[in-house]
């Protein structure tokens, strides 16, 4: 018996991972977060599974459910939204499943921000404008952040943010972050990206607070940093004329050349 944790993806049905579906499909039990998670997933459960919607239950009462599959020897398929390595909550699952010597597996999923670029069809890391992303949130009424993940602190790099978990807290970030980024910087909120009714609204730190409705609450991601309209960024060395690298040796001399395991370069 083993639990399966599976990222079931941002919301549309068909961004789930083909493995997630066939293991959804070979669970008799399904355990899923039912706030995020979209229902069409559920129909790769097989006919007659126990399905339960977690979102009213406790961590005990899920931990319990575990437990009487595993006593029954019946796999789970445990559905969480996104990907299962970002507000999940599925490390104290772990710890648990640890304790109890309850074997699992771990299935990734797209998660929400890869979502929200597709959407703005934006790459979120161009050369010379931001090599970084950072993931992140305000605090929340049960998550308090750790002292030194102040969005000042990550404003500091100028790098791209993608704020997660901070809708309600929209004039919070417009005031933490203008003073480093500036009222021009652009953001751009992803309102249940791969939604049916998926929204988007672009604007810059200055405007965007007038221009989300409250209608777009909860399940929308906050993109800020300059990327977001950069249009004179460098191209990227490795597809430039003339750059020496392993898969595109440039002559007989290249330290690239003749390695047929491409492998073994001295640089
Ligand atoms: C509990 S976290 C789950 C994150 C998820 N595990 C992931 O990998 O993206 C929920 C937050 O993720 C973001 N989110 C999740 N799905 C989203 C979507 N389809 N569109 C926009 N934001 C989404 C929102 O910021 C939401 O408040």
């Amino acid at each position: 018996m083993t639990v399966h944790f599976i990222g079931a993806g941002p919301g549309a049905p068909d961004l789930l991972t083909l493995r997630g579906r066939d293991l959804i499909a070979s669970c008799p039990v399904c355990l899923y977060a039912g706030s995020l998670v979209p229902e069409q997933i559920l129909d790769h459960c097989p006919t007659g599974a126990r399905v339960i919607n977690t979102a009213p239950l406790s961590l005990d009462e899920i931990i319990h459910e575990i437990q009487c599959a595993h006593t029954n020897g019946q796999d789970v398929a445990r559905l969480h939204s996104g990907d299962l390595s970002l507000w999940s909550a599925m490390g104290e699952q772990l710890r648990r499943l640890r304790e109890l010597d309850i074997p699992y597996s771990i299935t990734p999923g797209v998660p929400a921000f890869a979502a929200a670029a597709a959407t703005l069809g934006q790459e979120l890391t161009l050369p010379g404008v931001a090599q970084s992303v950072v993931l992140t949130r305000t605090p929340g009424r049960a998550s308090a952040m750790p002292s030194a993940e102040t969005l000042a602190n990550f404003a500091r790099t100028g790098t791209t943010l993608a704020i997660h978990l901070s809708i309600h807290n929209l004039s919070l970030v417009v005031e933490n972050l203008t003073p480093y980024y500036g009222g021009e910087c652009p953001v751009a909120i992803v309102w249940r990206a791969s939604w049916p009714d998926e929204r988007v609204v672009r604007g810059r730190l200055a405007t965007i607070e007038v221009l989300v409705d409250d209608t777009m609450q909860r399940t929308a991601l906050i993109l800020v940093g300059p990327v977001l309209e950069a249009e004179d960024f460098q191209e990227s060395s490795l597809y430039a004329v003339g750059y020496d690298r392993r898969f595109r040796p440039q002559s007989a001399d290249s330290p690239f050349a003749n390695r047929a395991d491409g492998e073994k370069s001295r640089l």
